[in-house]
């Protein structure tokens, strides 16, 4: 049995408000989330402000439905002088079945950034 990758970062339920014209979550809100959590991430690591700066080797493995326990899983897996790389994973767990299965998955890189919008340097881990 497949199990997530990472530690557990948000969790929060698919709403109607989040569907596209058939019925289906929306793949932009999913980014979005996988967005805010690897932000969480990279922000504790960072200690302070972070911004996105790239997204990669992003996969939707299967569509993501209202009433969905939506989970999201970071894990760091690479650091370098100012960034910091993750690999998230979405989880869904499915009301009707209570089935638990990825959904999408990334790897998402965020830069350490001053209030000015500069980089800075991560500081020890
Ligand atoms: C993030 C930002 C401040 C970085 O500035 P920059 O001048 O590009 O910075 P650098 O070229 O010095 O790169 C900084 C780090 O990012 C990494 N990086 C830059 N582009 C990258 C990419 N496409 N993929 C992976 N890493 C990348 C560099 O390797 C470097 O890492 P290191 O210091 O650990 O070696 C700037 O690009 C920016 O403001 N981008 C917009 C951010 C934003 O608005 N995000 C929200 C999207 S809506």
């Amino acid at each position: 049995m497949p199990a997530p990758e990472g530690i557990l970062t948000l969790q929060t339920v698919a709403m109607p408000a989040d569907t596209n014209s058939g019925g289906d979550i929306f793949g932009g809100w999913v980014v979005s989330q996988m967005d805010l959590a690897a932000g969480v991430t990279a922000q504790q690591r960072a200690r302070g402000r972070c911004a996105t700066v790239a997204i990669e080797a992003l996969r939707f493995h299967a569509p993501v439905l209202v009433g969905d326990l939506f989970s999201v899983y970071t894990r760091i897996a690479k650091t370098g002088r100012t960034s910091i790389t993750m690999h998230v994973e979405a989880w869904v767990r499915r009301q009707r079945t209570d089935e638990a299965f990825m959904v999408t998955e990334g790897d998402f890189t965020f830069v350490a950034i001053e209030s000015s919008g500069v980089t800075r340097p991560l500081p020890p881990a």
